[in-house]
């Protein structure tokens, strides 16, 4: 089982985001899963042009990282994604890589896949980062098992961190029992379904613009 973790803090796996991702994958490997970890710090995703050439041909026109990351994620069994709290939300570079999956995102395109996400802040409104966090995850198409989020307490540290680090390998465990068991979310599924319908709708609206979405999706429909 092959989960992908993406680090979006400019501190890579160094800063208090690494750490609390470190845990989470520690989970992950007590259930058996093997771990690749992408650090946005090092590679190279610049922020989306809005050239459309994704939704017309599938592939974006900009030549850095980005492809490679897209390959990594259609071919995970699930990933996570793990960013700081920056002003109350994720950094640039986690808003450069959700911008440039938007051709992804049209077509649900990690439909099967469970993800996980993880943040940390200076001093609070996790909730708000990692609920969007979680939004990113369904408008791909993929079930979201849960996240995780603290606020710091000193330089890779946090408050009552016994009892975050329990419960962030809880979440890396939870993460392969879900892929192994195929587990529903049925409460994801008006957000899906309603997403879904938009999604295909939309493509259908642009109709020969956006060829390889409208393909896409009437492929996936038989
Ligand atoms: C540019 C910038 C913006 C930040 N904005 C917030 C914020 O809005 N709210 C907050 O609680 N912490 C904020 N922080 C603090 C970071 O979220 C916090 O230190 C985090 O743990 C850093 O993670 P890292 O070490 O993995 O980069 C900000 C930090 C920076 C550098």
């Amino acid at each position: 089982m092959n989960i992908l973790a993406i680090i979006a803090s400019p501190r890579g796996m160094k800063g208090n985001t690494g750490r609390l991702l470190e845990e989470v994958l520690s989970g992950v490997g007590e259930a058996g899963g093997e771990t690749e970890i992408l650090s946005l710090a090092t590679l190279k995703v610049q922020p989306c042009v809005g050239c459309d050439l994704c939704h017309k041909t599938g592939i974006c026109s900009i030549k850095d990282d980005y492809e490679g990351i897209k390959e990594k994620l259609l071919a995970c069994d699930g990933f996570i994604l793990a960013s700081p709290n920056y002003i109350f939300s994720v950094t640039a570079q986690m808003k450069a890589l959700f911008d440039r999956c938007c051709g992804l995102l049209h077509c649900m395109a990690l439909e099967g896949k469970y993800a996980a996400v993880v943040e940390t802040s200076g001093g609070g409104e996790d909730a708000e980062v990692i609920s969007y966090m979680e939004r990113f995850v369904n408008t791909l198409g993929a079930n979201s098992v849960g996240g995780i989020g603290s606020p710091m307490a000193g330089i890779r540290a946090f408050p009552d961190e016994a009892n975050l680090y329990g419960r962030a390998r809880t979440l890396g465990r939870e993460l392969c029992h879900c892929i192994r068991e195929k587990r529903q979310f049925p409460e994801q599924e008006p957000f899906l379904g309603a997403f879904r319908e938009r999604m295909s709708g939309l493509v259908e609206i642009m109709g020969e613009h956006w060829v390889f979405e409208r393909d896409y999706w009437r492929d996936r429909k038989g």
